[in-house]
C-alpha cells in the first residue's frame, strides 16, 4: 500500500502541475529563441550550448564530516532527512529512482546527509558555489558516468576507464592511447587541480572547457583519449529524448548544455569517497591511548583476519605485521622523507614535483600549462603529487604507469630515482645537492614501507555510488 502511495506522490510530483508551472514564466521571445536554436543546423556551434540559465532546485546533499557531532549518529553513508519515515537509510544501490520516490514521499526539501568516511576532511569547502550538490543532479550524473553515449563514436563510458572495480581507474589495459595512467577518482572532491599536470581547476572542467570542445576532434588533432575531450556531448544528449527530458527535469533548462552536463558529472564524482583506513583507526587509537608515534601497539588491536587479508598477509603473522607497520610508519614520516610531499590527511601537498619518473622522455608536465611569467625550473617534468589513500586498488603507479606494484614504487624511491637538473630538492642528497639521494633501505625496510602504504587504503566506496545504475541507458 505504502509503495503505491509513494508512487502516486511521485507521479504527481514529477508529471503533475509542476511541469506547467516550471515553464510558464518564460517569455515568448525566449521560447522562440530556443526553438530556433533547436531547429538550427546542429553542426553550428551556438553559445546556448555552453550555458542556459538554470533554476536552483532539488534535494540538497550535505556532507557530514567525522568532526561533526551528529556524525556518529548517522547509520549509513546516505541518510534520509526524516527518520519518522521508518526508513532512515537510503539504498541507492538498487534503483536510482527509488530515491526520488522516497524523497517525494517525504514531501521534504530537507537535505540528504552523506556520512563522510572517518579520516577524511570535510568536502564542503571544496564545493564550488555555482554547483551545490543535489540528489537529482547526482542521479543524472551517475547515469551519465556509466553510459556509453557520452563519448559519441568512441563508445566508452567514463566508467570504462574509471572502472569502479579497479578503484575508479584502469590497469593500463585498454586505453593506452591516453598515454597517461588513468587517475583514480577516489576522493577526487579534494582536488584543487585536475590531471597529472593540473591543467584544469575544477571537476566541472575535465570534459568541457569551452564551446569549441563541442566540436569532435578534427584531423591531425590529438586523440580525445589524450586531451580528455570527446566533443559533441550536447548534440548527442539533445538528440536522445530520454536525456533531453531529464535535463529539463533536473535543471529546468530546454536542452542539455555543457554547463549542466559538467555539473551533473561533478556532483556524482564528489561522492566517490573512501576513508576509515587501518592507518586512520590506528592513529585515533594512538591519540586516545597517548602512545608515542609510531608504535606497533597502535596497530595490533586492528589486525584481525580481514585487516591482514587486506594487507595481503597471512592471519598468523599479526605480531610481525604490527612491527613492520611501526617501521614503515616511522620511515614514511622520518628517514625516507615521503611526508615532505605526501602530507596531510590525503597524503599529498597539492603541489607538483619532478620526481625523475619522466626520465629523459619528452613530457614537460606542469611546466607546459603554466602561463608565461609563471614558469619555474622546478616544474620542468613535474607532476601532481597523488593521494596515497587507495593504492592497492589503483595500480599501476606513476603518471606513465611504470611501476607495477608498491614494492617497485618503494624500490624506485630507494635507489632508482632518475637524476636530472630539475629533480625535486627533497629527492637530492642533503650533503651533495648536485646529486640524487640514495636511501639505501634494507629489504625489511622496503617491505615495511610498502606495507605501510597498503595500510592507507580505505574501505570500499559505498555500493550505491560504485555499482552501475540498474536502469542503465545506453
Ligand atoms: C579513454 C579513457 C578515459 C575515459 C573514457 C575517461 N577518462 Fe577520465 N581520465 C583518463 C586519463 C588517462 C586521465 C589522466 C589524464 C591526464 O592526466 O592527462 C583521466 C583523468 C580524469 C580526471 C582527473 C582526476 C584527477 O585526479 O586529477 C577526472 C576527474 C576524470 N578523468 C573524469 C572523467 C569523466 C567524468 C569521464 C567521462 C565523461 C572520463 N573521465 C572518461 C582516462 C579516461
Ligand atoms: C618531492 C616530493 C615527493 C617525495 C619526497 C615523495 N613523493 Fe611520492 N610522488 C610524488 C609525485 C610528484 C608523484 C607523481 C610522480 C609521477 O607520476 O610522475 C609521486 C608518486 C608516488 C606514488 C604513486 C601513486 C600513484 O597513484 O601512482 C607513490 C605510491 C608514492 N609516490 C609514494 C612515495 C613514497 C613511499 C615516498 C617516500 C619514499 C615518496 N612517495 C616520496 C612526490 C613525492
Amino acid at each position: 500500500m505504502l509503495r503505491i502511495g509513494t508512487l502516486l506522490v511521485f507521479c504527481i510530483f514529477s508529471f503533475g502541475c509542476q511541469r506547467a508551472e516550471r515553464y510558464h514564466a518564460e517569455s515568448a521571445a525566449k521560447r522562440a529563441a530556443i526553438k530556433s536554436l533547436k531547429d538550427a543546423q546542429t553542426d553550428e556551434l551556438t553559445p546556448h550550448w555552453a550555458w542556459l540559465e538554470t533554476e536552483a532546485r532539488g534535494t540538497p546533499i550535505i556532507f557530514v564530516p567525522s568532526s561533526a557531532k551528529e556524525w556518529a549518529g548517522l547509520p549509513a553513508f546516505w541518510n534520509l532527512p526524516n527518520p519518522a519515515l521508518g526508513e532512515r537509510t537510503i539504498h541507492l544501490g538498487q534503483e536510482p529512482l527509488n530515491l526520488i520516490v522516497a524523497m517525494a514521499a517525504a514531501k521534504s526539501q530537507e537535505a540528504v546527509k552523506v556520512k563522510v568516511p572517518f579520516g577524511l576532511p570535510d568536502p564542503t569547502p571544496y564545493l564550488p558555489a555555482a554547483n551545490p550538490p543535489t540528489l537529482e543532479k547526482w542521479t543524472l550524473g551517475k547515469d551519465l558516468f556509466f553510459a556509453k553515449i557520452l563519448t559519441g563514436e568512441y563508445k566508452y563510458a567514463c566508467a570504462s576507464c574509471h572502472d569502479p572495480e579497479k578503484g575508479f581507474a584502469d590497469k593500463l589495459d585498454q586505453f593506452s592511447k591516453a598515454q597517461r595512467n588513468t587517475q583514480s577518482l577516489i576522493n577526487c572532491v579534494y582536488n584543487r587541480h585536475q590531471f597529472w599536470d593540473g591543467r584544469v581547476g575544477s571537476l566541472e572542467e575535465v570534459i568541457v572547457r569551452s564551446l569549441e570542445d563541442e566540436r569532435p576532434p578534427g584531423k591531425g588533432a590529438p586523440p580525445p583519449e589524450k586531451t580528455h575531450i570527446w566533443g559533441g556531448l550536447v548534440k548527442t544528449l539533445s538528440a536522445n529524448k530520454d536525456y533531453d527530458w531529464r535535463f529539463k527535469e533536473v535543471f529546468g533548462i530546454q536542452q542539455p548544455t555543457q554547463d549542466a552536463i559538467a555539473k551533473a558529472l561533478a556532483t556524482y564524482m564528489r561522492t566517490i569517497l573512501s576513508g576509515n583506513s587501518l592507518y586512520d583507526r590506528a592513529e585515533a587509537e594512538r591519540i586516545k591511548k597517548g602512545l608515542p608515534s609510531p608504535s606497533s601497539a597502535q596497530y595490533r588491536p586492528f589486525l584481525d583476519e580481514a585487516a591482514l587479508k587486506s594487507l595481503s598477509e597471512p592471519a598468523e603473522r599479526a605480531g610481525e605485521v604490527a612491527s613492520l607497520l611501526e617501521t614503515g610508519h616511522a620511515l614514511f614520516f622520518g628517514k625516507a622523507g615521503c611526508a615532505q610531499c605526501h602530507s596531510g590527511p590525503l597524503f599529498r601537498d597539492g603541489d607538483f614535483h619532478n620526481t625523475g619518473v619522466a626520465g629523459l622522455r619528452d613530457d614537460p608536465g606542469r611546466l607546459h600549462h603554466l602561463p608565461p611569467g609563471l614558469k619555474e625550473n622546478r616544474l620542468v617534468g613535474a607532476f601532481r603529487t597523488p593521494t596515497l589513500r587507495a593504492l592497492p586498488r589503483t595500480g599501476p603507479y606513476f603518471h606513465e604507469g611504470g611501476a607495477a606494484n608498491l614494492e617497485k614504487v618503494v624500490a624506485y624511491y630507494n635507489n632508482g630515482v632518475f637524476d636530472s637538473p630539475y629533480l625535486a630538492k627533497e629527492l637530492r642528497d642533503p650533503d651533495d645537492p648536485g646529486s640524487r639521494r640514495e636511501l639505501s633501505l634494507s629489504d625489511r625496510e622496503v617491505r615495511a614501507l610498502a606495507l605501510f602504504l597498503r595500510s592507507l587504503d580505505g574501505t570500499a566506496v559505498d555500493p550505491g555510488v560504485a555499482n552501475p545504475p540498474t536502469t542503465m541507458k545506453k
